[in-house]
């Protein structure tokens, strides 16, 4: 089986927990390789609906082993809420959760210091989860971050922290003007969620090359999406990681050579949450039908998501930076309604049409999109399972996507729950995988 990486393909939301829920059984391994608790990916099974923040989705799935990797930025408290959460609801994690001794700490000073910062930036305003994960990811790359492992030696742990608190105080006294914090006042409750997470705590990037050496398939979730990267995304308007997929690398310790295929998550439609530029962002009746139908509201923050049409420019840069083998398409069943489905094929900026997409900040804000129209199919595709079964419109929508992608779809999602799956006949994660069929509910 090979090891595979989930990314998402526009501005996170694309329905990667779906697709990574959908595929696990087939794995022995889910790793998380970058991001913290900002990210909500929700998956259904049966009747109920989990929304896992830092925890790898294919904790749902007795027997797998799940990995929170290196590059990802842990909140003890809300990591810990979200393991007792789902042991309430009958989930074990008995020696199936394993947490990188290198993963940084999000600290109490850094969703105040997100908070802070956001709420002086004015017209700057990232929109961001307030998480503290930019700042977390901030301390990082300035090597004042607090590891995981920093938490195992308390006087190496009080050491940091003392850095830190004095460091921190300053900015939100002095910069932000905001409330600071001390270093007993943080001490106690850190060493406490230390001990409750210390048989989870190792190191990951070694049990990963034994269980690969072993011959154990590792599937990647990524979180977030393309345009959200650190390097890649629409800066400043991103998230703090590095969600493309070279990130599943650096964020879990396991080298390029090991990593056999790519998937993209795409929405059939497009939705971004939080500032910044998304040229096929929609407004009025269409925008309210998408959010509407397809619960466009952020399972973090309840944000209602900006809407608009996919944008196949974006897609093929994401296809390009990721080398994407094969796309997943989510939510078709959400444009059922439309009387014409559009798909973007150009940026028109300065009366030049740009079919690359730029990566000039003023270009994103400013260009206008070049639409293709297909008429509407105009019947319910919701729940679907084969893919003859699609009306002849959606399937011709599709097509025209993948096509403008340069990458073929291997699965469209047709509902929120595990069975309203279409695998695509002799697609690359059919071929990849070959017992999938065999392993979504029968029709
Ligand atoms: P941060 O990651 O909280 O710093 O937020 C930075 C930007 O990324 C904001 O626009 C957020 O709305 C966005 N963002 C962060 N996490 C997610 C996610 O899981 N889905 C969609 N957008 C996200």
């Amino acid at each position: 089986m090979p090891n595979i990486v989930i990314v998402g393909a526009q501005w996170g939301d694309e329905g990667k927990g779906k697709v990574v829920d959908v595929i696990t059984p087939h794995f022995d391994v889910i790793v998380r390789y970058q991001g913290g608790n900002n990210a909500g990916h929700t998956v259904v099974v049966g009747r109920e609906k989990f929304v896992l923040q830092t925890i790898p989705s294919g904790i749902l799935h007795p027997g797998r082993r799940n990995i929170i990797g290196c590059g990802v930025v842990v909140n003890p408290a809300s990591l810990i809420d979200e393991m007792e959460s789902l042991v309430r609801r009958g989930v074990s994690l008995d020696g199936n959760l394993y947490i990188s001794k290198n993963a940084h700490v999000v600290m109490p000073y850094h969703p105040a210091l997100d908070r802070a910062s956001e709420s002086k930036a004015g017209k700057h305003r990232i929109g961001t989860t307030g998480k503290g994960v930019g700042p977390a990811y901030a301390d990082k790359t300035a090597r004042v971050g607090i590891r995981m492992a920093d938490l195992l030696d308390e006087r190496l742990f009080r050491e940091k922290l003392e850095y830190n608190v004095r460091q921190k105080n300053r900015l939100l006294r002095e910069i932000y003007d905001a409330e600071s914090f001390t270093v007993e006042g943080i001490l106690g409750p850190y060493l406490r969620y230390a001990g409750w997470l210390a048989p989870y705590i190792t190191d990951t990037a070694l049990l990963l090359h034994n269980w690969m050496e072993a011959g154990s398939s590792v599937l990647f979730e990524g979180a977030q999406g393309t345009m959200l990267d650190i390097d890649h995304g629409t800066y400043p308007f991103i998230t703090s990681s590095s969600t493309t997929a070279g990130g599943a690398c650096t964020g879990s310790g396991v080298p390029p050579t090991k990593i056999d295929g790519v998937v993209g998550i795409s929405k059939a439609y497009c939705t971004r949450v939080g500032g910044g530029p998304f040229p096929t962002e929609l407004g009025g009746e269409i925008a309210d039908l998408l959010r509407t139908r397809g619960n466009e509201f952020g399972s973090v923050t309840g944000r209602p998501r900006r809407c608009g049409w996919v944008d196949a420019i974006g897609l093929r840069y994401a296809a390009r930076i990721n080398g994407l083998d094969t796309l997943a398409i989510t939510k078709l069943d959400v444009l059922d309604a439309c009387d014409t489905v559009k798909i973007c094929v150009g940026y028109n900026y300065n009366d030049e049409v740009l079919t690359d997409f730029p990566e000039e900040e003023r270009i994103w804000h400013e260009a206008e999109p070049v639409y293709e129209e297909i008429s509407g199919w105009k019947t319910s595709t919701a729940g679907l399972r084969d893919y003859e079964d699609l009306p002849t419109k959606a399937r011709e929508y599709l097509a025209r996507l993948s096509e403008l992608c340069g990458v073929g779809i291997s699965l469209v999602s047709t509902g929120p729950v595990r069975d309203e799956t279409i695998l695509v006949n002799d697609s690359t994660l059919a071929r990849w995988i070959p017992g999938l069929r065999s392993s979504l509910p029968p029709h």
